[in-house]
């Protein structure tokens, strides 16, 4: 009987040649959940069992490693997530006054809450490794520096529109720098959720 993936066939052919671009064969499971989940939005439990196949790696290796790093959803999230740095120094640099602009931009009240066109959500993260240029985010695999309110709207309005709005100074999570900035540390990190209050 014939069935149904919910990874596409070009997304599986993809998971399947990330091996060999590592020592450990194994070590192509995390890009390969981040790959399923850029397609899907979230990881659902089959597609982290197609993924487990595409890479020859035990089922169970491959859920461990989606439920222990926050960078994974496994429920819906906006199609457009920005990961927004209130750690020490973006925030000494206006962090918080940005997600709560953020949170007006994208209509939300909450971290977690998906926006009505579903476009949207946000969460707050630790640092990113990129203090340097504070305030910062990571929306959608690529790091965007120095923000402010005027950049934000940026960000949401050409996700919102892209072919309308101009493209942002960004880099992507295996960075350049931003050209302006010239050489110097890189943001190397995946971001890591921050600890709820209380
Ligand atoms: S504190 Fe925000 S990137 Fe380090």
């Amino acid at each position: 009987m014939k069935t149904t993936s919910v990874l596409s066939a070009h997304l599986i052919d993809e998971i399947k040649a990330l091996p060999a671009r590592y020592p450990q064969p194994r070590s192509a499971v995390m890009p390969a959940l981040d790959l399923a989940q850029e397609e899907l939005g979230y990881l659902t439990p089959e597609a982290m069992t197609e993924v487990a196949t595409a890479l020859q790696l035990d089922a169970g290796y491959v859920e461990g490693v989606a439920t222990f790093y926050t960078l994974f959803h496994l429920e819906p999230i906006g199609k457009h997530r920005f990961y927004m740095c209130t750690n020490l120094s973006c925030t000494l640099r206006g962090a918080e006054e940005l997600v709560e602009h953020l949170r007006g931009a994208i209509g939300v009240h909450e971290a977690g809450e998906v926006s009505k066109d579903g476009l949207f959500s946000y969460e707050e993260v630790e640092c990113m490794g990129a203090c340097e240029y504070a305030p910062m985010c990571r929306v959608d695999h690529r790091y965007h520096y120095d923000l402010t309110a005027e950049k934000v709207d940026g960000l949401v309005a050409e996700r919102r529109s892209p072919a309308a709005a101009a493209p942002l100074s960004s880099s992507p999570l295996s960075p350049t720098l931003p050209p302006e900035r010239g050489e110097g540390d890189k943001p190397k990190r995946a971001p890591k959720k921050k600890k709820a209050d209380g």
